[in-house]
């Protein structure tokens, strides 16, 4: 089998299909490097030096939830990789109430990194999988890269975007806006091999990702929505649908990257006040656009996720996105109501 590492593929990225720079091409390798470097981190877990790397860090970040130390850890991991080789401006992370530019005595690139360095954090503890999600803007000329106004551009806006699941393998998938490729860690080398191109999301599906617990908090539409699903071939959907939901968006987006499939976290009672669950700039933005460049669909209910201006970094917003057919009858129930 011919192998093709993710430092090649990006090369071709770059020379032969002028999809992205150098700059940009060094981005995402330095990402994937810190990638392996947290993959390492996790799967020591309870028998890493001074204690393991499982259990609370004893902090809250900027949105008030309790740090796990693998948080800490992988959050660190991205910065130190991140700061020294000259592709970036600045980072923004979930773990970080204010961008962090690069230091003066670093040189500066023209890109923005954001990430959510360990999505699904609560499963760390079960030795569920958990994932790190990334998005890459420019740096807007003249922009400070230490305030958040540089990082105020839609998903639109985004050059590349990607996540890596830590599962029984560890996984890459990425886009720069030329379809999607999927890349496995070969732990024996430490090299992400491509896995597959290419990678299409189905049209429809018959299945959903939601936290059922929160039913009573949905707003109608959702409501009525679920309630069809569930209704099965005998309701008005016609057919049964099955119900899956690991609790770590990155594991959740990746099924349907997969095999198809919605995912939801609707606005409701409990984070109405907040805006919704999910992070705009580092979980729904990148998600939408991977998913989008996979065939899929991704939307508020009522607005293409992509297409949000954003007001801050850490802003939230509800998120349906997976198989389009499905994300189209989701935003139907919006326009019933
Ligand atoms: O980042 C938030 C997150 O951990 C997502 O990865 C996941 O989809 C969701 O929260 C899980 O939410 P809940 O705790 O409601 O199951």
């Amino acid at each position: 089998m011919r192998r093709i590492s993710l430092s090649r593929y990006l090369i071709e990225e770059q020379r032969e299909r002028g999809k992205i720079n150098a700059d940009l091409r060094l981005l995402i390798e330095v990402v994937a490097r810190a990638c392996k470097g947290i993959a390492i981190a996790i799967g020591k877990g309870a028998i890493a030096e001074n204690g393991g790397v499982l259990g609370e860090a004893g902090s809250d970040n900027v949105q008030g939830e309790a740090q796990k130390k693998l948080d800490v850890l992988s959050n660190e991991i991205l910065l130190e990789a991140n700061e020294w080789g000259g592709h970036l401006a600045g980072m923004a992370s979930e773990e970080m109430e204010l961008p962090h530019a690069i230091p003066n005595r670093y040189p500066q690139g023209e890109y923005l990194l954001l990430f959510d360095p360990l999505d699904g954090s609560s499963n760390i503890d079960i030795n569920a999988p958990v994932g790190t999600i990334f998005s890459v803007l420019r740096c807007p000329e003249g922009a400070d890269p230490s305030q958040n106004e540089a990082f105020m551009q839609p998903g639109t806006e985004q050059v590349a975007a990607g996540y890596t699941v830590y599962g029984p393998t560890t996984q890459l998938i990425l886009t720069v806006g030329d379809g999607v490729a999927s890349f496995t860690l070969d732990r024996e080398c430490g090299s992400f091999i491509l896995t597959q191109e290419n990678l299409q999301i189905p049209a429809d599906t018959k299945e959903f990702a939601i936290n059922m617990s929160n039913m009573r908090h949905w707003e109608a539409p959702i409501k009525h929505y679920i309630d069809d699903l569930l209704s099965g071939s005998t309701g008005p959907r016609g057919k049964d649908f099955n119900m899956r939901w690991v609790a770590a968006m990155v594991a959740d987006v990746h099924r349907i990257m997969t095999r198809g499939g919605i995912f939801l976290y609707p606005i409701d009672a409990k984070t109405q006040s907040k805006g919704g669950k999910l992070r705009l700039m580092y979980e729904a933005n990148p998600m939408a656009f991977i998913v989008e460049q996979a065939g899929g669909a991704a939307t508020t209910g009522t607005q293409r996720i992509m297409e949000i201006q954003p007001t801050g970094v850490h802003q939230r917003v509800p998120v349906v996105l997976g198989s389009r057919n499905e994300v189209a009858v989701v935003a139907s129930y919006y326009g019933k109501s």
